[in-house]
């Protein structure tokens, strides 16, 4: 293998258009796009003319025998968990969009079928790789006496936010193909949280494993692992989660705005002399920066100020790519590895079992299967 990667895309959906083609190929120095399936060979072969990709295929199996691809990048809609144990399993370095998989059971095999193979699992959260998240962590937490942490997330309407760009339009899955996607959806899904209700696989799918993921696995980068889930509100279009990390209560809103298109996701620590905010725009924007703010105060006085920066307007999801690709050319482990997702993947399903039985659940985050083989 040449530090050159050839990639093998699964997905020509959304996210694949509007930032890893994209970015795959503004960084044609390190990958060659050499191979691209969907499952509607309309948004392959329309990709595929776009990005002047090669080989086109329908079914991921047939591009993992038939395409001569170092690594995969797994960017569909479903679980991702037996595309990457395959791809595994046949010697590719694997990089899959978030969620990683639908459930702890099923990370457990990815993160097991690439550790045997000694291949690069990496999970893409785009947050981590912003240098605004670096900038906000290295403030956070050297804040004294922290008194609470909040996120509050506005999600919005994505729409608006991608008809700027010339993305080629995503044809849906074909119909002989959907009893058996949602099928393989719904019996993932069981897996993770049992038979629980409609309600509860809905909010599981599209709330915690869709966007949730984003503000714990931050959180958790920021501070460690929480010590406990101590509340849950599940409604429709909203949600509220309070977790504790030792004495530290950290409180997590989610809330769907529809009629609002102005996505914000918001991480702010607050302490008696300074207060830092770290700010993300909507995602499908590709270079609008996150924004962190500190404020502090002079005590006993009436004196304080505030600090707005900008880090940088590089794109975090090409930083991503290049993390990535460092990754697999030195066998570094990624910053955001299976285990790390894994994690995110556990307290999701702490969440649901919350909503079922309301009481705190001590250390939510905890993978039993990994502290005893480690
Ligand atoms: N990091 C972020 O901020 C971010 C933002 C949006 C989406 N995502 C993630 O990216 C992934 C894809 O989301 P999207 O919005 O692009 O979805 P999408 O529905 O627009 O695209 C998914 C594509 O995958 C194809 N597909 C589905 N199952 C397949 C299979 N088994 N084999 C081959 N092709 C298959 C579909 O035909 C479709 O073209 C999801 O995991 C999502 O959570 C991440």
């Amino acid at each position: 293998m040449t530090d050159r990667l050839k990639v093998g895309v699964v997905g020509a959906g959304v996210i694949a258009q509007v930032m890893h083609l994209n970015y795959l190929r503004e960084l044609s120095d390190r990958f060659e796009i050499v191979a691209l399936c969907d499952i509607s060979d309309e948004n392959a072969a329309n990709n595929a003319e776009r990005y002047n990709i090669g080989k086109t295929f329908t079914d991921w199996r047939e591009m993992l025998e038939d395409a001569d691809i170092d690594t995969v990048f797994i960017l569909t809609s479903g679980s991702h968990a037996p595309i990457a144990i395959a791809a595994a399993n046949a010697g590719k370095h694997v990089l899959v969009e978030k969620p990683m998989c639908f459930s702890v059971a099923e990370g457990l095999e990815m993160k097991a079928a690439a550790d045997e193979a000694g291949v690069t699992l990496m999970v893409a959260y785009p947050k981590r790789y912003d240098p605004a998240f670096e900038r906000f962590r290295e403030v956070a937490v050297n804040v004294a006496e922290p008194r609470l942490m909040r996120v509050t997330t506005f999600e919005s309407p994505f729409l608006p936010y991608i008809g700027h760009y010339p993305l080629a339009p995503v044809a849906p899955i074909p119909k002989d193909a959907i009893a058996n996607f949602t099928a393989e959806t719904q019996a993932s899904i069981t897996r993770a949280i049992g038979e629980a209700n409609p309600f509860l696989r809905e909010e599981y799918h599209l709330v915690l494993l869709d966007t949730l993921v984003h503000e714990l696995n931050t959180v958790r980068r920021v501070l460690g692992e929480p010590t406990s889930l101590e509340y849950v509100d599940m409604q429709s279009g909203q949600l509220t989660v309070i977790l504790k990390f030792g004495e530290l209560s950290v409180a997590i809103h989610w809330m769907d705005l529809p009629g609002i298109t102005r996505y914000e996701m918001e991480f702010a620590l607050y302490g008696p002399q300074q207060r830092v905010t770290l700010s993300f725009p909507s995602p499908f924007l590709r270079s609008a920066p996150a924004t962190v703010e500190i404020i502090e105060g002079e005590s006993g006085t009436t004196k304080s100020r505030s600090i707005s920066e900008i880090t940088s307007y590089e794109s975090a999801f090409k930083l991503e790519l290049e993390a990535f690709h460092h990754c697999v050319v030195t066998g570094e482990a990624p910053a955001t590895s299976a285990e790390d997702a894994i994690h995110d993947l556990a307290l999701c399903e702490a969440i649901i079992r919350f909503v079922q039985d309301p009481r705190p659940i001590s250390d939510p985050s905890a993978i039993p299967a990994l502290a005893s083989a480690n």
